[in-house]
């Protein structure tokens, strides 16, 4: 059942890093999986400023990067290099903690990074944003609930992106992603939202039946799913019939 939080975007990152902070004050040895991207740029600034201030500490978090490019051709475009400069590298965990991708990934390596998150005793915590396609990781439409971690030919539209949002010179054509059923056994997912960009795939996902088309939206039975939002991208939610919602609500799906 989604809990569904919206908060200005004056608050958004300062709201959505309280969540997680709770989270790591009530998990002896949280195993988190991070997204790379704009969205969380903010929640990473005010995780290293808590840190600091001694208000949570990474010594006993166990950090996965949740995907990464297959092709790179200038390393700092990776998702591991983005994470670590931004989180990783500024919060002192310790680097055998640290679990990212080698540069391009093979289903071998897919299959090691699933063990090794069922070896830290599966996922505590899934932060995830979204794609304006409704991709979660790089589990574009089309996953299937059940796949694991897995190697991934990514959309038109996310190579589109990835070369206006992120400077890739020539769009990767494929990624890699920690699956849907993975994130599914995690005990709780944050999905974070920002901008009014994000308003019509927020919209879509609250109001459209769970599909593969809108892969998102097949995390919605998830017991624990927190969905974070700013006003933008919340922009015209209140609009979706109450009807729909309350029929989502008897399914489970939406609070
Ligand atoms: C990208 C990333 C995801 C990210 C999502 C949204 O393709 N691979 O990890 O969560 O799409 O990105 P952004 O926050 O930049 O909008």
């Amino acid at each position: 059942m989604a809990r569904i939080i919206v908060v200005s975007a004056a608050e958004f990152g300062r709201a959505a890093t309280e969540m997680i902070i709770y989270h790591f004050l009530t998990h002896r040895r949280p195993v988190v999986c991070w997204p790379s991207g704009s969205t969380p740029r903010e929640v990473y600034a005010v995780l290293i400023e808590e840190t600091r201030r001694g208000t949570i500490s990474f010594v006993n978090v166990e950090s996965f990067a949740l995907d990464e490019w297959g092709e790179v051709s200038d390393v700092r475009l990776s998702c591991a290099y983005d994470l670590r400069s931004r989180v990783f590298d500024r919060v002192g965990v310790p680097e055998r903690q640290v679990h990212v991708w080698p540069p391009r990934a093979t289903p071998e390596d897919c299959i090691a990074y699933e063990s090794l998150i069922a070896d830290c005793g599966g996922l505590t915590l899934g932060v995830l944003g979204i794609g304006l396609n409704g991709h979660v990781g790089l589990n574009e439409p089309g996953s299937d609930v059940d796949s694991r971690t897995r190697i991934v030919t990514l959309t038109p539209l996310t190579q589109r992106l990835a070369r206006k949002n992120y400077g890739f010179p020539h769009p990767p054509a494929y990624g890699v992603t920690v699956g849907l059923a993975t994130l599914m056994e995690s005990r709780e997912l944050l999905l974070l939202a920002q901008g009014s960009t994000k308003a019509p795939i927020i919209r879509r996902l609250l109001q459209e039946a769970p599909s593969e088309a809108l892969p998102a939206s097949l995390l919605l039975d998830h017991p624990h799913l927190t969905i974070m939002i700013d006003s933008d991208a919340a922009q015209g939610i209140l609009r979706i019939p109450i009807w729909h919602q309350s029929s989502q609500t008897q399914e489970g799906n939406v609070t």
